[in-house]
């Protein structure tokens, strides 16, 4: 647990250089409101002992208590197969039980989804528990007997944020069949490859939804991806179609006979069906969540279900603090891991009301999610700080227009600044609500870091201690220990395993002990966790006080508004354009967004229209990764600046994207050109050079 300590000590002492290098000043500490602290779930520090080092792993018993097994587990926590670690072996559970069938009792009647379609005419709409409970059997029902699926098989979705998403997971999980959902604003390329990954043979979309005002053609990219994936080997049998509005069929794109099915004429066959929950192995798969990396593919973030649903679980009851009377609102989406773990399975294995979003948060205008929060009564906030700052930059004083009251609000995704923080805190909080700061992964599927709420102070920008179990450890390039007060920033690890961290990458267990484990471990033979420290791909510093400052990834990953691309996913999109002969993706800083691609390429010679190279290379992006990854910038240069052996130097690029210090570049291959790129993106002009954020200054380094 983090010593108590007041800002003002640590405040008066003087900045190492690394502090100055990463801009950080110590804030002040706020504090919990005692009405808070007084209705918590979590008001007991002894909860840091019980789940100390000396206590693991049979410490996670506490959160494995909070759900129902139908065979409780032998082995608490199984590493004979090191460094892929198994939980809760020998029990039996379903992951759909516990998030339906298991509240009927108590809950049928109470909300589990208040659903809020974009457009503002149509009213939000409440799904029971019990109506939940129907439509997931029903819809499995169908999956098992039309689809053909069984335990074990994997299912591609891509899907937007309407409630047939959970509907749809939750009848895989009550099978055991697999889910992958692609974030539904990817491509329908993005999605080819990871069905042929994953090897799905059925894909579920959907017609259409609303974004910023639209209604998207959505099943379109279904016929785009049954294509790219059938090029690429992999055939699939079954395109299973929701309808945003049942019987209004949205899409341009027709189905196709004997392959594309319209969801509610088929769900006919199946009114009134129950299924019985599968009794599955606590650490067999429950889902594939795709994330990028350094290199190549996207890779599948295997995770199991008694782990997995026990710790989100957890962590949803002690840092979200939801109790089941909450109307809690986590506007991520659905397709990215927060939505998995804190829209659906956390919130729902709490019998709590999640409310699911469709659209734009400033769609019609900037004070739509505060008159969501007025009209649904939410009182749990959830989003991240590239939400946080536009809603800010829209409109800074709508909160106050509205009569809704926030115990408890959530940032997740990327570092917030400071100010953002006390935006956040004063205006959308209105000094009432508190807030926490979690820092985790796709990998690790629940949060890693943050204040307790009820217990500890908040500090803004920083994610705060780890939680209950979590041992993290940040090591420099030597594996000495940098710890609380060091003044310098490493590689944040994690000592222990945690049940809610994926199991491996699907079919690639060599990369993902390479990725993750290879870099610390100290014996690639030892079947003893402690020797296998978990690699987050963060720098972090700690505080004398013990809390994290999570500085960004040391990879060539950006992060987008609290998402992750590849820089190479992004390079090789850009080279599917015939006239470019490179092609290199450095992030540069935006207001909004945190970082944002900018995309520099050389042109095959005899290409002469730069213009229409650039818009080319935006519709390859945009149609390869999807929106999201759309460059800032796409600048034509005559020659990439290179190393002697050839290497292009992408932190020079970072360095003339953002305005920093170039440094010295006489021992390039090619110094001049260094020069003529800073024109050509800065002008003429010598402009005033700036130090970046960390994660920037350090872009493209070696080593
Ligand atoms: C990366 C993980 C966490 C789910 C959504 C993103 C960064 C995440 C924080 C935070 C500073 C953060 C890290 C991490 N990150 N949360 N609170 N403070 N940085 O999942 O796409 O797997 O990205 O997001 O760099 O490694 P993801």
């Amino acid at each position: 647990m983090a010593k108590k300590k007041t800002s003002k000590s640590t405040k008066s002492k003087k900045l190492s250089e690394a502090q100055i290098a990463v801009h950080w000043k110590e804030e002040d500490i706020v504090h919990p409101s005692p009405q808070f602290v007084a209705q918590a779930n979590m008001t007991d520090p002894g909860i840091y002992d019980r789940f100390s080092l000396d206590n693991f792993p049979e410490c996670f018993k506490e959160y494995a208590d909070l759900l129902d097994w139908y065979e409780y587990w032998h082995t608490m926590l199984d590493t004979s197969d090191a460094p892929c670690w198994k939980w809760f072996v020998g029990g039996k559970i379903n992951a759909s039980y516990n998030c339906v069938d298991r509240h009927l009792p108590k809950y049928k009647n109470k909300a589990a989804i208040h659903f809020v379609p974009e457009p503002e005419e149509e009213p939000p709409a409440a799904i029971s528990y019990q109506e939940l409970y129907v439509r997931v059997n029903e819809f499995a029902a169908l999956l098992r007997d039309f689809a053909g699926l069984k335990k074990g098989d994997r299912v591609t979705l891509h899907m937007p944020m309407t409630p047939e998403l959970p509907v749809t997971m939750l009848a895989c999980a009550r099978l055991g069949v697999i889910h992958s959902e692609v974030f539904g604003g990817f491509s329908g390329q993005a999605c080819a490859d990871r069905i042929v990954d994953s090897g799905s043979n059925v894909l579920i979309t959907m017609d259409g939804y609303y974004r910023g005002g639209n209604m998207i053609d959505h099943k379109v990219n279904a016929d785009i991806a049954f294509e790219h994936a059938k090029k690429q080997g992999q055939k699939v049998d079954k395109v299973l179609i929701w309808q945003r509005y049942t019987g209004q069929y949205q899409s341009e794109s027709k189905p196709v006979k004997g392959r594309d099915y319209i969801v509610n004429d088929v769900l006919k066959d199946y009114v009134g069906q129950r299924i019985d929950p599968v009794k599955l192995p606590a650490e067999d798969p429950l889902f594939l969540m795709y994330t990028s990396g350094t290199t190549g593919k996207p890779k599948g973030c295997q995770h199991s279900i008694g782990g997995y649903l026990a710790y989100v679980a957890g962590t949803s009851k002690y840092i979200q603090d939801i109790h089941p009377e909450d109307v809690y609102w986590c506007m991520a989406d659905i397709g990215w891991i927060t939505g998995h773990s804190y829209i659906v399975y956390g919130p729902l294995a709490l019998a709590a009301s999640s409310v699911i979003y469709e659209g734009v948060p400033v769609y019609p205008d900037p004070g739509r999610p505060w008159r969501i929060a007025e009209r649904l009564d939410v009182n749990i906030f959830h989003t991240a700080p590239t939400t946080v700052r536009m809603l800010r930059k829209a409109g800074p004083d709508e909160p106050k227009k509205y009569n809704y009251h926030f115990k408890h609000m959530t940032t997740v995704g990327e570092p917030i600044e400071p100010e953002v923080w006390r935006w956040y805190h004063k205006e959308v909080g209105k000094g009432e609500a508190i807030i926490v700061d979690t820092w985790w992964q796709t990998e690790t599927g629940g949060f890693l870091c943050s204040t307790m709420p009820a217990l500890q102070p908040m500090k803004p920008g920083s994610t705060g201690p780890a939680l209950p179990g979590i041992h993290p450890v940040i090591f420099d390039e030597d594996r000495n220990e940098l710890g609380a007060g060091a003044g310098k920033a490493g590689n944040i690890c994690i000592r222990n395993p945690w049940p809610g961290a994926f199991q491996t990458i699907w079919g690639d267990r060599e990369r993902y002990v390479d990725t993750y484990y290879a870099k610390y471990c100290k014996d690639p033979k030892s079947k003893d966790w402690r020797d296998w420290p978990y690699l987050t791909g963060d720098g972090a510093l700690l505080a004398e006080d013990g809390y994290y400052r999570i500085l960004g990834r040391i990879d060539d990953v950006i992060n987008v508004a609290g998402h992750r691309l590849g820089t190479k996913e992004l390079e090789s999109s850009a080279l599917t354009v015939g006239d470019i002969a490179e092609a290199a993706v450095v992030p540069v800083v935006d207001e909004l967004k945190g970082r944002v691609p900018d995309i520099y390429v050389s042109l095959k010679p005899g290409v002469k229209d730069g213009k229409a190279v650039q818009a080319k290379v935006v519709k390859a992006i945009e149609s390869e990764i999807g929106k999201i990854a759309r460059p800032k910038n796409v600048y034509v240069v005559p020659d990439m600046p290179k190393t002697r052996s050839g290497k292009i130097m992408r932190r020079v690029l970072a360095a003339i994207s953002n305005t920093l210090d170039i440094g010295d570049v006489m021992t390039l291959a090619n110094p001049d050109i260094v020069e003529e790129i800073r024109v050509l993106v800065q002008g003429k002009e010598k402009v005033a050079i700036k130090k970046g954020p960390e994660d920037i200054e350090r872009f493209g380094d070696e080593g």
